[in-house]
């Protein structure tokens, strides 16, 4: 027996050999059962053929010692070599018309998904299960099933999971957007521009410190032939007021720049919401990523409609790749709130590099959770192999995970809330998709009060930045060394619970996120925000100016950079940071030490070196 459980949002199968009950997650509750004449597409996602091999397909092309170096594959070959067999659909296929009532179902085949149109109550018996209506406690209604559901043995493992599924919940900041608690926190603040001066970067950091901070003194060249992108989710929002009023101070020859708005799901803006906070971070992310490139570098603002317990980048990747988006569309199932379906199926153009300041999963070994952490993940490891740079925070909550305005820890391996502040100790959360050894993780770091830009930067202590081990994803075998040597030498005094020494470790890197000013109201403020949402579009911009010179040179953009960045090439590209610890879980976290650390990874970028390295590469 075979056993889906999904969480809350409908349907996915996980499938499993294990008869189990998934508890409902933190935040939802069991509403009622879901009507039997509801019509359901219960979508059968087959297993892709060679995902055992996608690590080595990566490192041929990633690994700066491999010979084929760069040499991204086109998406054709993506395509052809996950394509789920013929065998596999026909398995499936003819299990589901065994058991279909002919003349009042239909079987809609892709290349990859069987796609069966029934009522919820011919479902409920030919998965041997029961669907309800769960309830989040924002009123967000889905319709899925937390009982899982059933296949014989022969034809489960052709199955990679059932859709429309339980999933935890959508994209959320990283950011924090109320004052921390923290010791040392400091909230939003306007500050006066004229007091500005790259002299009190510890007080208030612009794009000057910045450059000065990581040497990034880069004037583009291909910025034409270059791409970069940001993401934003929801109600996420910029006014191109507040852009020209930040460039005006700090980037006149930008006044009047904004971003290339892609809008995927029904995403755009919306100048007249009168929720302030809306509009945080995209202006941080964009302020930051236009100021530090200039004017030359157009930036795409991909402005994903999600709703808020969507799965983080369902509709983001499936706007990237159609293919998937055969697979991830739910439309119509399980939404009931929505009536329109994603529209954007492979339509938008792929940036060579994407900032994602968000978190959308929390990264346990759940059967809830691990089927749509393994396939998303799997999905941004494709877009690697094509050649595109996924940048992630690495979250403001430490070793938590952020459901704002709490964290979840884990409790006799349960998710439980927990203030952030609380002083009882639990185990660790990591977050998702900073999880992903396919995405370079990006934390936090700040100038000390007192000090400069010449002076070495510590962890952040105005939150506590993310970092950890994932229960989901192995430690990839490029981190082995870094990470062996932190806990050989630098042990955290923590039992084998609370955090999973075998798991893929991050941050990868790190960069300030006490940045300020970013200019978010309406009315016109330059007000005082930062977190690691910061540090990953600052990154980015140097990943992106490096992309710029290799293209110059006729060289292709790095793709994925993991294994480049943690190998002896690349030793003395980074400003290792050995102070400061990310607490949360009732703990200090982890400390920072010398080397890769789980706060700050290997350290803030030096842009000369990091450059240099990359030019030397084929
Ligand atoms: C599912 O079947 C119903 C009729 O039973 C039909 O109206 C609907 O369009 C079908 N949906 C899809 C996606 O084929
Ligand atoms: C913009 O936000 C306002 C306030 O929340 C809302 O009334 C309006 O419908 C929104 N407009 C769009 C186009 O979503
Ligand atoms: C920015 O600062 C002003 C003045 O203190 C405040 O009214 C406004 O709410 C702040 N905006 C945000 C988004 O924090
Ligand atoms: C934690 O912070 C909350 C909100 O700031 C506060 O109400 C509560 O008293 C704090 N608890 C402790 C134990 O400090
Ligand atoms: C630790 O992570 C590994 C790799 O993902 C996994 O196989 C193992 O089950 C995890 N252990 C726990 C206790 O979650
Ligand atoms: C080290 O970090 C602590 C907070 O964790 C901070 O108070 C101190 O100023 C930092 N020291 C230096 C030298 O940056």
């Amino acid at each position: 027996m075979y056993l889906c459980s999904t969480l809350l949002l409908i349907a996915s199968l996980i499938v499993e050999s294990l008869t189990y009950t998934h508890p409902i997650p933190p935040g939802w509750t069991l509403h009622r059962r879901a009507d039997p004449d509801t019509k359901l597409l219960v979508r059968l996602s087959l297993v892709q053929p060679n995902l055992h091999n996608l690590d080595a397909y990566l490192l041929d092309i990633a690994d700066p010692q491999s010979p084929n170096y760069g040499q991204h594959w086109t998406p054709e070959r993506v395509k052809e070599t996950f394509r789920p067999s013929q065998g596999s659909a026909d398995v499936v296929r003819s299990w589901l018309v065994s058991n279909l009532d002919a003349e009042s179902s239909t079987i809609i085949q892709t290349d990859e998904v069987l796609s069966l149109n029934v009522s919820v109550a011919q479902a409920e018996r030919i998965f041997t299960t029961n669907y309800n209506v769960y309830r989040a406690n924002n009123g967000f209604e889905r319709v899925g099933c937390h009982q899982g559901h059933n296949f014989p043995a022969h034809v489960a493992e052709h199955v990679e999971f059932v859709w429309p599924s339980l999933t935890y919940g959508g994209p959320r900041l990283t950011r924090r957007n109320s004052p921390p608690t923290v010791k040392g926190a400091r909230g939003p603040r306007v500050v006066q521009p004229s007091a500005i001066d790259v002299k009190h970067c510890d007080d208030a950091v612009t794009l000057d410190c910045l450059r000065a901070l990581y040497n990034f003194h880069y004037d583009l060249v291909a910025a034409k032939r270059n791409t970069v992108g940001v993401a934003e989710f929801g109600t996420q929002y910029y006014n191109p007021a507040d852009l020209d009023m930040f460039f005006k101070r700090f980037a006149p020859d930008q006044v009047g720049n904004q971003p290339k708005l892609i809008s995927i799901a029904g995403g755009q803006l919306n100048e007249s919401d009168p929720n302030l906070d809306d509009f945080v971070e995209s202006s941080l992310d964009l302020e930051l990523m236009m100021g530090l490139l200039g004017r030359k570098q157009e930036v795409f603002l991909y402005e994903a409609g999600t709703m808020e317990q969507d799965p983080l980048s369902d509709e983001l990747l499936g706007a990237w790749d159609a293919y998937y988006c055969s697979v991830a569309d739910t439309s119509g199932i399980g939404r009931i709130a929505r009536d329109s379906a994603s529209s954007d199926c492979g339509d938008a153009p792929r940036a060579n590099v994407v900032s994602i300041s968000y978190t959308s999963t929390p990264d346990v070994r759940d059967s809830t959770f691990l089927p749509m952490l393994q396939r998303e993940c799997t999905e941004i490891g494709k877009l690697a192999l094509m050649g595109v740079t996924v940048i992630a925070s690495s979250g403001d909550f430490g070793v938590a995970f952020p459901e704002f305005p709490d964290t979840l820890c884990l409790v006799n391996d349960k998710l439980e809330m927990q203030a952030p502040n609380s002083t009882q100790s639990a185990d660790f959360v990591a977050a998702f998709p900073a999880s992903c050894p396919y995405v370079t993780a990006v934390g936090s770091t700040q100038v000390s009060p007192g000090k400069s830009v010449r002076d070495p930067e510590t962890a952040t202590f105005a939150f506590p930045s993310g970092g950890g081990f994932s229960n989901a994803f192995v430690r990839p075998r490029f981190q082995n060394a870094a990470v062996t040597n932190y806990l050989k030498h630098f042990a955290p005094p923590y039992g084998p619970s609370v955090f999973n020494r075998s798991g893929r470790a991050y941050p990868d890197v790190s960069a300030n996120g006490c940045v300020w000013p970013t200019v978010v109201a309406v009315a016109g403020n330059f007000n005082l925000t930062g977190g690691t949402s910061a540090s990953a579009p600052i990154f980015a911009s140097l990943i992106t100016a490096v992309n710029d010179a290799r293209i110059a040179i006729g060289k292709k953009p790095v793709g994925w950079i993991n294994p480049a960045l943690y190998s002896p090439w690349f030793v003395g590209s980074f400003n290792d940071v050995t102070n400061g610890t990310n607490p949360g879980c009732g703990t200090e976290g982890f400390r920072a030490s010398p080397g890769w650390d789980p706060v700050t990874g290997l350290g803030t970028p030096n842009f000369e070196r990091l450059l240099a390295n990359f030019l030397l590469l084929p």
